[in-house]
């Protein structure tokens, strides 16, 4: 079987000289895995992720994705993939203040013109439901609290059913029963529908709950 991710980074440099970071990088990942990542400040964990999630293609190095050579996709199938195919729950991800909470999530299914979809209808319902948020769908995301907003922002990276979810300290601003909910709700989507995690957190508790923890280490 192929991997579903194939990376090899040699490093990633910024236009600071001197400064390299994901040093001899390697990490693949099978369709369906739990994966977490972990390790200090600064060690290049949510550099790694923009790397996987396709926001970031300068650095040295090989990426396969899908069985596609990353380096060789147009700048609109990185952007579709981006859409249709990877969830991102990131730590700065912004939510646009002059929409409701609802038409902030169905965002993606709007640019993939599938919001009309009753399957896709079902599992909004079904996300909001899980989560907790129908009470805040009409709200604007700055009359919402920064953990609901946080959970808003979670409903848009899992509404199109991507295939792989990247979450970047998904659970900081939770408190510890919407920390489950959000969790059950990845983990139940990678029972049924196989979809791949890849998490960065300092919560160990959370972390040791995927099958497997990767820690970045400084290797200048
Ligand atoms: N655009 C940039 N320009 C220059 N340096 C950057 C840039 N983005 C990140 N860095 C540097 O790269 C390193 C890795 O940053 P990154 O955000 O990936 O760390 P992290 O492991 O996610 O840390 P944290 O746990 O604090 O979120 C840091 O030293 C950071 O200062
Ligand atoms: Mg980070």
């Amino acid at each position: 079987m192929t991997s579903l991710i194939k990376l090899e980074i040699q490093k990633k440099t910024f236009k600071k000289k001197g400064f390299s970071i994901l040093n001899d990088f390697e990490l693949k990942v099978e369709p369906g895995e739990r994966l977490s990542i972990i390790g200090e400040s600064g060690v290049g964990k949510t550099s790694l992720l923009n790397i996987i999630g396709l926001l970031d293609t300068q650095y040295q190095g090989s990426y396969k994705l899908f069985d596609s050579s990353v380096k060789e996709l147009s700048r609109t199938k990185l952007a579709e993939w981006r859409n249709q195919k990877i969830g991102f729950v990131l730590q700065e991800s912004a939510l646009i203040h002059s929409l409701t909470i609802e038409d902030n999530i169905k965002l993606p299914l709007m640019y993939a013109n599938i919001e009309k979809d009753p399957t896709v209808q079902d599992h909004f319902k079904r996300i909001i439901n899980k989560i907790g948020i129908e009470s805040i769908l009409n709200k604007k995301p700055l009359e919402c609290s920064g953990g609901q907003r946080s959970r808003a922002v979670f409903a848009r990276a899992v509404i199109m059913n991507p295939q792989i979810i990247l979450s970047d300290e998904p659970t900081a601003s939770l408190d510890l029963a919407n920390k489950e909910k959000m969790i059950n709700l990845l983990f139940d989507m990678n029972k049924e529908f196989n979809t791949t995690l890849i998490t960065v957190t300092h919560d160990l508790d959370l972390a040791n709950r995927h099958q497997r923890v990767i820690t970045l280490e400084r290797n200048e």
